[in-house]
Parts: C-alpha cells; sequence; structure tokens
C-alpha cells in the first residue's frame, strides 16, 4: 500500500475526511496545513485542536499562509472566522502544534523515503503541492498519485465559474494539474452526489459522551451551510475524495484533459475539462459516485469517534 500524505484546510469536512481514513485504519504519513477556509493561524489552531480531541498521532507541519500569486482568499464570508460552523459547542481550545519542519521540507523528506510508493490526498488550495513541483520535481515520479477535492465540470461554488479551493489559487491548480503526477480530480458535480441532511444527525443524538455533543454541532453547522441557502442538504465534499482511497469501488474515475484558467476576470479559477480529449493522460475526473456507501462510511466514522 503506497504511504499516505494529506494536504488539508481544516474545516469540518477535512476533519471528517481524515477521520474517514482514520477510522478505515490506513496509515497517515503526515499532514501539511494550508489557508483556505480560514487564515491558516486559524487552519493551525482547529488543527491542534482536532489533533488533541481525537487522538490524532501523525505529524502536522505548518504551509502556506496566502496563494503562489493574488491576495489571500477564505471562505470565511460563508463559514464564519474560525472556519467552523457550529449550532452551539466549537472546538476547544488546545495547546499549539508541537514545533515542526515546515510543509515543504516535511514533505520532501517523506518523498524521498517513499520508495516511489506515495500517494497524497488534497483538500484544499493547492498551493503546498505547487511549492513542491516547483522546488523538487525530481522527486516527483515517487507520487503514485494525487487527489484533489478541488474544481468542478460545470460549475462553482465560490463563484460562477469556480470552485473554492481551485479559485483561492487557481496558479498552483494550473501547475499541479500539469505536474505529469496522475492527478484526480473530485470536482463539486462528483461531491454533490453525495449529501447529508438533519436527519443525519439523529445518530450522534443517542450518544450520551461530550464527543457525540461536540461532533453533533459541528456536523449540524456544516448542514447548515446548505440549510441556509434554501435547500435541504449539503454535499460532503471532502469525504468524497477520501472515500476511493479507503475503497476505491466509491468513485469512479474518467482520463480526460483538464485545465485551470488563471486570467479569465469572470472564469478566474474555473477547470475546463474536455471530455472528449485524453490530454497528458495524467488526469482524470472523478465521476459516479457510489452515494450510500460514502454515506455510510461517513456516518460511522463519526458514531465512532463519538463513542470513543
Ligand atoms: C472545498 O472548499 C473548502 O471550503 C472545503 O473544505 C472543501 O475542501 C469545497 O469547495
Ligand atoms: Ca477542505
Amino acid at each position: 500500500m503506497n504511504s499516505l500524505w494529506i494536504d488539508a484546510d481544516m474545516g469540518f469536512d477535512d476533519m471528517l475526511a481524515i477521520m474517514m481514513v482514520n477510522h478505515s485504519k490506513r496509515m497517515i504519513a503526515g499532514c501539511s496545513l494550508v489557508f483556505g477556509n480560514a487564515p491558516l493561524p486559524q487552519v493551525c489552531k482547529n488543527a491542534a485542536s482536532m489533533a488533541a480531541t481525537f487522538n490524532w498521532t501523525f505529524p502536522i507541519h505548518i504551509g502556506a499562509a496566502k496563494p503562489l500569486v493574488g491576495d489571500l482568499v477564505t471562505a470565511g464570508h460563508v463559514l464564519g472566522p474560525t472556519g467552523l460552523p457550529t449550532l452551539g459547542r466549537a472546538l476547544p481550545d488546545a495547546d499549539p502544534l508541537p514545533q515542526r519542519a515546515a510543509a515543504l521540507a516535511a514533505l520532501v523528506q517523506w518523498l524521498e523515503n517513499a520508495d516511489g510508493k506515495a500517494e497524497l490526498l488534497a483538500l484544499g488550495p493547492l498551493t503546498n503541492i505547487a511549492i513542491l513541483c516547483l522546488a523538487r520535481p525530481d522527486l516527483l515520479p515517487q507520487l503514485q498519485c494525487i487527489t484533489w477535492m478541488g474544481g468542478g465540470a460545470t460549475s462553482g461554488n465560490h463563484t460562477a465559474s469556480a470552485e473554492f479551493n481551485a479559485f483561492a489559487d487557481p496558479e498552483a491548480a494550473a501547475i499541479v494539474c500539469a505536474s505529469g503526477v496522475p492527478f484526480k480530480m473530485v470536482d463539486l458535480d462528483a461531491c454533490r452526489q453525495v449529501t447529508v441532511s438533519p436527519a443525519d444527525l439523529i445518530g450522534l443524538q443517542k450518544i450520551d459522551t461530550p464527543k457525540a455533543a461536540l461532533l453533533h454541532d459541528l456536523f449540524g453547522g456544516y448542514i447548515n451551510i446548505g440549510i441556509s441557502k434554501g435547500r435541504e442538504s449539503m454535499a460532503l465534499y471532502d469525504p468524497v475524495a477520501a472515500a476511493p482511497l479507503i475503497d476505491k469501488t466509491t468513485l469512479a474515475f474518467q482520463t480526460m484533459s483538464i485545465a485551470v484558467e488563471c486570467a479569465g476576470n469572470l472564469t478566474r479559477g474555473r477547470t475546463v475539462i474536455d471530455a472528449s480529449a485524453k490530454g497528458t493522460g495524467a488526469t482524470q475526473l472523478g465521476t459516479r459516485a457510489n452515494a450510500t456507501r460514502i454515506r455510510e462510511m461517513a456516518l460511522s466514522t463519526l458514531l465512532e469517534a463519538a463513542a470513543g
């Protein structure tokens, strides 16, 4: 099995994706943090609290605070200052993350020791990964695959054209996409096939532990993002990208050309898909998700964490 590294911006869906991988018993070699759902200092605070609350043992390394080009963009207008909307309880304060090597140095060390069997799951803007591609192209053959939650084949969520992780650093997404490393994009269309709604909170309501109460409020806050927009449910984003790393039958992929628009005024960050072209042959788009199975994986992970 490939050694797995996760790069994340630590919203609720990042946390749930990481918990699903942990729950599957697949080992996480390390994790790097990137700005995104919130500014980087808040992402680090979230990560420290999640690690302390859920006994995460893998090393966490701090990465990019801003995109390669342009100004910092966060999802604060939707998610609030912590990046983690809640029904009440918030993640408890924790000691700051222990001092460790910065993300680039840690990723380099990981790849130098990977024996050609490394795999990356990226759940936020691709800045850390693009920096790796630019700094150490010689190490890229060590990477078997990068799976990324990002992009939107047909529409965006941050703008009409662009998904948030793509919009937050289009140049980084373009660099990684064109790097030649096998790249699997799990876009909005794939993620929107898997939804969660207030009825999914009932399982957590039945468990009488402090962790169940906390997870209930965080999960409820996440579901409310969709409800507050007049929908009946909310798409699960990052867990859909994590699912095929645990069970590859959960998401089908098709090779097609993927490019990222960096120039357009209205279309900056748009992922441009050509299903009729194979491009470099290295880029694949997630197509059909097994929503029942992915929901089951996500909900059972929450229940297990709540009981622990
Ligand atoms: C993506 O953006 C982030 O806010 C979420 O965690 C997810 O990775 C959805 O557009
Ligand atoms: Ca994310």
